[in-house]
């Protein structure tokens, strides 16, 4: 077996000068230190992903887009398609699992200060594929069609039609009309099954490289580092393969639930809310007064959104306004402050 590896090995390098791969797969060390549990969190996140393309392409085996056949068909993949509950509960865990994943993978990346020169270009690929990441949980739980989806996508895209001047034609855009109806559930559709799976996987494509050609953060001042090509690699395996049973458990213990199908005529159940991801903003809105002085009042909630999302991608940019004695303390304190307010309105959002 060793030989015909070795010779396998040999015939392609010597047509593809495989030494040059392996040197860069090999080159990259891993800093070794109290935090480094964090740095399994980006492969975690990317793992998740692969799960969500390889359980979303069974999904969609008997998945079928359409009001009249969208939740029948997921409705059939539940009750009568072998291992289709499974199936479709760790998607639906895996997607949960993989934005938190960002997240955390995100704020570790903040506090180790790994954004700053040379890599700003791979935090500002990561600020999109967060982006991206909620945008894959927005358009998927559309598809089943069911009551609560229907109705917290429509509190969801009645957001976008609050933006000035081309609020109402982002509304038309975002859900194919005026109202949510079969034509948004086919642009959610083709939105989650092809537009954002080639962005992400290229995105993230861009954001590994830059990370395999940089090397991570730290590693170059680091006392103890250890090689990411075999060591840290095959550690990486192992959490995969904990978080894989801990989704699976989730799917088992608690499926996901499909409930009633949307009703467009039906009055909207009481206590609609977005997936958790989306709670601190969706609370956000719902908390401040209808008018602001001469301003609608969710319109100045869109607008500090939007500017608390940009001061956050701009970290690495506005940090170095702070003097350098204070730069470090300055953005722990910015990092522990935002995570206070966005868990804050999570936790005010789940509860009330
Ligand atoms: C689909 C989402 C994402 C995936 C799959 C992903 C994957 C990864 C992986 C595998 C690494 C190397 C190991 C590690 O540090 O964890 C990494 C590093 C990095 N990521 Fe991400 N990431 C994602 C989102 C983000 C986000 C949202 C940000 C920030 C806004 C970000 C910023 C960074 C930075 C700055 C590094 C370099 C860390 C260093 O050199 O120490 N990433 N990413």
């Amino acid at each position: 077996m060793r030989g015909s590896l070795a010779a396998a090995y040999a015939w392609l390098d010597e047509r593809f000068d495989l030494g040059a791969l392996v040197e860069f797969a090999r080159h990259k060390r891993v800093p070794v230190h109290r935090g480094s549990v964090f740095y399994y969190a980006g492969g975690v996140t990317a793992f998740l992903f692969l799960l969500q393309v390889g359980t979303g392409i069974l999904l969609l085996m008997y998945y079928r887009v359409g009001t009249d056949a969208s939740y029948e068909s997921v409705r059939y993949i539940t009750t009568k398609v072998p291992f289709g509950w499974l199936m479709r509960s760790v998607h639906s865990w895996g997607a949960n699992l993989m934005v938190l994943f960002v997240l955390l993978h995100m704020l570790s990346v903040l506090f180790m200060k790994a954004y700053r020169k040379p890599r700003e270009l791979t935090w500002l690929t990561g600020c999109a594929l967060l982006g991206l990441s909620m945008a894959f949980g927005f358009s998927g739980y559309l598809l089943p069609w069911n009551e609560l989806a229907y109705f917290a996508t429509k509190v969801g895209t009645d957001i976008v039609g609050q933006v000035p001047l081309v609020g109402h034609w982002l509304l038309r855009l975002v859900r194919g009309g005026d109202e949510v109806t079969g034509a948004t559930l086919s642009r959610f559709f083709g939105l989650h099954v092809a537009i954002l799976p080639a962005l992400l996987t290229s995105l993230m494509g861009v954001h590994l490289l830059f990370v395999q050609t940089q090397g991570m953060a730290g590693a170059d001042r680091a006392k103890k580092t250890m090689a990411f090509f075999p060591n840290f690699l095959l550690r990486d395996a192992i959490f995969w393969l904990v978080v894989l049973n801990a989704v699976c458990a989730l799917a088992v213990f608690f499926p996901w639930e499909l409930g009633k199908k949307a009703d467009a005529l039906a009055s909207a159940p009481t206590g609609i809310k977005p997936e958790w991801y989306f709670l601190s903003q969706y609370q956000f809105l719902k908390v401040l007064p209808g008018r602001i002085g001469p301003v609608a009042g969710e319109l100045v909630g869109i607008a500090v959104i939007g500017a608390a999302g940009l001061v956050f991608a701009l970290v690495p940019f506005w940090e170095r306004l702070v003097p350098e004695g204070r730069r470090d303390r300055a953005v722990e304190l910015f990092g522990w402050v935002s995570l206070a307010v966005l868990g804050a309105m999570t936790a005010w959002g789940y509860l009330s």
